[in-house]
Order: structure tokens, then sequence, then C-alpha cells
């Protein structure tokens, strides 16, 4: 059969709905994150992110289904994203997968890849 993605060896859906609520939590009480959100709510922001890992990884293409092409780097040009902000979404994010305790080996795959993303959605370098 094929083999298995990276989503399912994980855990599926659960693992990824865990750290990004676990990711949120802390983005909520992040002084310089949560003002950058520009509804009052968490919830729709939350969703989204959730459900661009699942596809990313691997699991259901819903992510696309209602947003279309990803183009991430696109979405980020309205807010400004330096080394400050990369650092404090990398921190809310490093509690996040920390929690989910995946074995070592998934653990850095999963690490490395959100480190890349991040530097990739600079658009700042003040
Ligand atoms: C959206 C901030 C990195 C994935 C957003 C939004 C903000 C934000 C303020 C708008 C919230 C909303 O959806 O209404 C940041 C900051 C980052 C960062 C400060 C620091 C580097 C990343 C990374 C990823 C990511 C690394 C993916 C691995 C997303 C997704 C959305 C989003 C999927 C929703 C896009 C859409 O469908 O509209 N981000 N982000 N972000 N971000 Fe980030």
């Amino acid at each position: 059969g094929t083999p298995e993605s990276f989503y399912d060896a994980v855990g599926g859906e659960a693992t990824f709905t865990r750290i990004v609520a676990r990711f949120y939590a802390e983005v909520e009480r992040d002084e310089v994150l949560r003002p950058m959100y520009p509804e009052p709510e968490l919830a729709a922001a939350e969703e989204r992110l959730r459900l661009f890992l699942i596809q990313y990884w691997g699991g259901p293409h819903t992510y696309s289904d209602q947003r279309g092409h990803p183009r991430l780097r696109m979405r980020h040009n309205p807010f400004t994203i330096g080394p400050i902000e990369r650092d404090a979404w990398l921190r809310c994010m490093r509690i996040a997968v920390d929690e989910e305790r995946l074995p070592e080996q998934q653990r850095t795959q999963l690490w490395q890849y959100l480190e890349m993303a991040a530097n990739s959605m600079m658009n700042s370098w003040v």
C-alpha cells in the first residue's frame, strides 16, 4: 500500500488539533502576537492553521477546499513579521510541540519545518 503519511504517523487530526490549540493558548497571552490578530476571537485563525498543517503533512485537503492555494507569504504581507515576531511565534509553537511528547525523530522533523517556515514568513528585518 501507500507509505504512511507523517500526518498518520504522529496520530492524525487529534495530534494537530492539540498542538494548534496549545499554540493559540500561548498566543492569547503573548504581548507581541496577540495584538497582531485582526479578529477579536482567535478561533477562526486557530482553525485555519490547524487545517493548513493537517494538509501540509498529508492529511485531508480541507484547508485548500476552503481557502484555495495557501500562498502563505502573501497572506502574511499585511503583518510586519521581523525577528521579534518570528521569535514570539516560535516560542509559542515550541511549547505546543514539546508538550506533545512525540518520538524524537518526528519532533525534530516537525520542528525543523516550523523553524524554516517561520523564517520564510519574515518580511521585515527590524
Ligand atoms: C495567518 C501571524 C508564521 C500559517 C496569520 C495571521 C497572523 C499570523 C496575524 C492572521 C490570522 C488569521 O488567520 O486571521 C504570524 C506570525 C508568524 C507566522 C507573526 C511568525 C513567523 C506562520 C507560519 C505558518 C503560518 C510559520 C505555517 C507553518 C498561517 C496560516 C494562516 C495564518 C495557515 C491563515 C491563512 C489564511 O488562510 O488566511 N498568521 N504567522 N503562519 N498563518 Fe501565520
